[in-house]
């Protein structure tokens, strides 16, 4: 059977190469053959930012970003937030099937059983200032963890795995409510195992005096949704750090602390706060002109807009738009909504948005109804790591047993300079070259 290649003539040196072509893509490896002259380096690729560059092979998540589709595992997104629980889906996302009704029971009493902390953690969690942003508590203490379960560096060890995959998953919420209660003076709230995975979140963030908290269904509901919808996403910048962290052969927590962090920045999971202070701080639809006129100016982005893969409506923030409503059912409208949907007509209107096919993205919406529902701003992104942990948990055991797989390591284009000789301090002159003509970016 003839296979698909890509011929490569290289017109410095006359050859001709066939690069064979696999699932759509040619190993960028086979490039190294390509030479100029027998002793220079091989050809390689450049790929800032890994734009188009495959990384793995993965099974996990599907995304066409053009026809505005996610699936898990090949399930829509949009029958999983109907019919799934986020405790299902993300069975499904780590396990690689849903469950059986017995196999579904035996994962939800296991990560139940694993909600609980170390009361040494909580004395960590106090040992941060009063004021310290949840998101950085919760990276602290997820990296922390390695250093309560030792078992966890036996990663090549499936029982471990597993062990690890139920405590993450368990202990994230628990953690991360902690970081709230810590970070406003209240008491911390212990897990209730009586209550379901969201409804047992929304406890331990919210219970007071009451004897026991009962979460509203609705609201329960809802958060069980957007944790669905946030489970994974293929190779974005937190699981691509999650891989890499843990290719060095690094324990889960310290893997899945990494990627925590880089989902805290403001172009990935902390784009939603951004989103509430874009639209507190235009006020109302009024602002909206002013708003946009600074975005196509370059001043700003538009933030909750644009994506890296997906051209066209993210599937998740369709979903999200309806699940508002009912949550405003609930608890009251939030009217930075209609400012939102406002200036998403405006936008979806103007070329310039048009033409560059930015569209609004996950986090568009979400933090509207996280605000809604009481969440404060800076645990949206910690809302964000809760879910994602299944996800990073089932790419960073992919990784693992993926053979094809080494430690990341990847290529650079030195344009630094040639080789030079060390200058004593007393010669280097004040106003010299290394004032005025280097400047680095720091
Ligand atoms: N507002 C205005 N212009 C934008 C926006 C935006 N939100 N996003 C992209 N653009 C423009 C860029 O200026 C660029 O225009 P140009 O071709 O004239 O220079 C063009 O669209 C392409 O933008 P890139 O930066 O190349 O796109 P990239 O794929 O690298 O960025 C990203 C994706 C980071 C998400 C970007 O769209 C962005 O910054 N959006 C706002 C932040 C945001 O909402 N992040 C959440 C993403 S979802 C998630 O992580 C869960």
């Amino acid at each position: 059977m003839a296979t698909a290649s890509l011929t490569v003539t290289d017109n410095r040196t006359g050859k001709r190469y066939e690069l064979p072509i696999e699932h759509g893509a040619i190993r960028a490896t086979d490039l190294a053959q390509i030479k100029a002259a027998p002793d220079q380096p091989g050809l390689v690729s450049y790929d800032p930012a890994l734009i188009n560059t495959a990384v793995c092979k993965s099974r996990i998540s599907f995304i066409d970003g053009d026809k505005g589709i996610l699936r898990y595992r090949g399930y829509p997104i949009e029958q999983l937030a109907e019919r799934s629980t986020y405790l299902e889906t993300a069975y499904l996302i780590v396990k690689g099937e849903l469950p059986t009704a017995s196999h579904f029971e035996m994962w939800k009493h296991n990560i139940t059983m694993h909600t609980m902390v170390h009361e040494n953690v909580k004395h960590f969690i106090r040992g941060f200032r009063y004021d310290a942003h949840p998101m950085g508590i919760l990276v602290g203490t997820i990296g922390a963890l390695s250093t309560f379960y030792p078992d966890a560096k036996s990663i090549m060890d499936l029982e471990s795995r597993r062990m690890q995959t139920r405590r993450l998953i368990g202990k994230v919420p628990t953690i991360a409510a902690f970081a709230y209660r810590h970070s406003r003076g209240l008491p911390l709230v212990y897990p209730d195992n009586e209550l379901s995975y969201t409804g047992n979140f929304l406890s331990m963030m919210f219970k007071m005096t009451e004897r026991t908290y009962r979460p509203h269904p609705v609201l329960e509901r809802a958060l069980d949704i957007l944790f669905i919808l946030h489970a994974d996403h293929e190779q974005n910048c937190s699981t691509t750090t999650v891989r890499a962290v843990g290719s060095s052969h690094a324990d889960p927590y310290s893997a899945v602390a990494a990627a925590a962090a880089a989902l805290g920045g403001p172009r990935h999971g902390a784009a939603n706060e951004e989103v509430i202070h874009m639209l507190e701080e235009i006020g109302s639809a009024r602002g909206i002109p002013g708003l946009i006129k600074r975005v196509k100016a370059g001043e700003r982005r538009l933030t909750g807009f644009g994506h890296r893969v997906y051209k066209n409506y993210d599937p998740r923030a369709r979903i999200i738009k309806q699940i508002a409503h009912e949550v405003f059912e609930v608890v009251g409208r939030n009217p930075l909504i209609d400012t939102a949907k406002e200036l998403e007509r405006v936008a979806l209107d103007d070329d310039y948005f048009a033409s560059r096919r930015l569209y609004p993205n996950v986090d568009f919406y979400s933090g509207i109804i996280y605000q809604a529902m009481g969440l404060p701003i800076a645990m949206f992104p910690v809302l964000f790591a809760i879910a994602r942990t299944s996800g990073w948990v089932a790419q960073w055991a992919e990784m693992l047993l993926d053979e094809e797989q080494k430690i990341t390591r990847p290529k650079q284009l030195y344009l630094g300079a040639d080789e030079r000789s060390y200058v004593p301090l007393e010669e280097r002159q004040d106003g010299g070259a290394l004032e005025t003509e280097v400047r680095g970016p720091l």
